[in-house]
């Protein structure tokens, strides 16, 4: 069962790449690209709240936030599968995770997602972060690997269709690599509950 070993990976090297975790990746691309072309996604900013910017130094991602109720079988069909897999963490390491956020992202050539932790200065709710490729036929020469910065050295993980990596969003420092075509995934956060 794969929720289960990535619960161990998680608890053992705080990260895991799952090749062919998700079949349907056709559906979700279809449903990203659909909305790029409706222009729908936007320029993804760094920080939280009004501190929000652009910044194309940071990261030059688009990107368009999903409604987790969404009644689109692709949608519907992704959100389980996290469902399912938030309630495996908490069974395994009761982590408390309360509810899963998650947007489409869309990279153009060339650009990139400078090295960082996806925690917010003062909003540190993220505890696990979830990314699924949709890029069909991806080819290593074309580059956007994940760098991830893990106690062992650097991991380039290539954004293949189907492959989820999952990491824990304080501890694991990590990067996206510039690539030669438009890169595609989707990526999502398990929360936990806000502070009262
Ligand atoms: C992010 C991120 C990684 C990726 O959106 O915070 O690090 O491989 N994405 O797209
Ligand atoms: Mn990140």
């Amino acid at each position: 069962m794969q929720e289960h070993r990535i619960v161990t990976a998680l608890a053992t090297h705080g990260y895991c790449v799952v090749p062919h975790f998700f079949a349907d990746t056709d559906a979700l691309r279809d449903a990203l690209l659909i909305a790029s072309d409706a222009g729908a996604l936007h320029r993804a900013g760094v920080g939280k709240g009004p501190q929000q910017q652009v910044r194309d130094e940071v990261r030059g991602d688009y990107v368009m936030w999903l409604e987790p109720s969404s009644t689109d079988p692709a949608l519907r069909t992704y959100f389980d599968a996290m469902e399912a897999l938030r309630l495996a963490i908490n069974h395994h390491l009761y982590m408390g995770l309360f509810e899963y956020e998650a947007h489409f992202a869309l990279y153009p050539p060339g650009a990139f997602y400078q090295k960082h932790l996806d925690g917010f200065v003062g909003d540190k709710r993220r505890k696990v972060s979830c990314v699924l490729y949709l890029n069909e036929e991806w080819q290593p020469e074309f580059g956007g690997h994940l760098r991830l910065y893990t106690t062992q050295g650097t991991l380039d993980i290539p954004p293949d269709a189907g492959t989820l990596v999952c990491f824990l969003s304080d501890d694991l420092w990590h990067e996206v690599r510039p690539a030669t075509r438009t890169r595609l995934s989707v990526t999502g956060w398990f929360k936990i509950r806000p502070l009262p």
